[in-house]
């Protein structure tokens, strides 16, 4: 089956699988069967089977799955294998918390630049990462080969600041501010909406006080 054939459902939920195995990694797992990778994920051993059959011959019968080869090739699905240089708009509170977290760049995203507008924070660092005016930006955007904008900025900019990003060749947006970006059809924009996941905790928290399972999404 092709990559494209794959349902969504099913992509979505790669990047908790890719967790899951590179813990299991790091630990010195080498291979695990359904049934525990079921156990710690919890999702039932049908669903991670089906879901891994999508690719092909990652698991073998009796044998379990390689969990470093498995590792790799969802790594290789979700385009983790390359490095991805990032620019980040708007150094606030957002922009600066992403900036300073080390962990992105261990997954091959680098952030290479923050922007912003206000003349106070240009000039200064988050970590190693310089924070520079918004006109800098096209020429940074072609020499550092930049693939991938983080938009945190208020709602009422981003609209602009996209556009920008968009002129400059980036193709990929991680927007975080809370409005709806109409992109070109070669842009892709995922958006965060860390207060959507707080909802969720909220309903299963409800759910919980009433005795009743938490919907996990599994
Ligand atoms: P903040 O006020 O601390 O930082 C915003 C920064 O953007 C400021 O440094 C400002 O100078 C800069 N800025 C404003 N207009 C700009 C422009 N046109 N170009 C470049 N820089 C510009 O705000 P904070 O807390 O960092 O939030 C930023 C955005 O992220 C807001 O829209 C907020 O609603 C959103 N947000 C979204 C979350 C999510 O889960 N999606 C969570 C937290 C914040």
């Amino acid at each position: 089956m092709s990559e494209k054939e794959i349902s969504r459902a099913v992509i979505r939920r790669l990047p908790r699988y890719f967790r899951f195995l590179g813990e299991l990694r790091d630990a010195g797992v080498e291979k695990i069967s359904s049934q525990d990778l079921s156990l710690i994920m919890h999702v039932t051993a049908s669903q991670i089977r089906q879901d891994l059959n999508n690719f092909g011959g990652f698991g073998q019968q009796g044998y379990g799955y390689n969990v470093k080869y498995l590792y790799d090739e969802i790594g290789k699905i979700l385009g983790l294998d390359q490095e991805h240089n990032v620019i980040i708009i708007g150094a606030g509170n957002l922009g600066s918390a992403l900036a300073g977290y080390g962990n992105f760049a261990n997954r091959g995203f680098i952030v290479k630049g923050a922007f912003d507008v206000n003349p106070a924070l240009v000039g200064q660092y988050i970590r190693n990462v310089p924070i520079m005016p918004m006109s800098e930006l096209p020429d940074f955007i072609e020499k550092n080969n930049i693939d991938i904008a983080v938009i945190a900025i208020p709602k009422t900019q981003a609209v602009g600041a996209a556009a920008t990003v968009v002129s400059c060749g980036i193709k990929a947006i991680w927007n975080f501010s809370h409005v709806d970006l109409e992109v070109p059809d070669d842009v892709i924009v995922e958006s965060v909406h860390l207060s959507e996941s707080l909802m969720r905790l909220s309903y299963n928290l409800n759910r919980v006080k009433e005795g009743e399972e938490p919907d996990t999404g599994n």
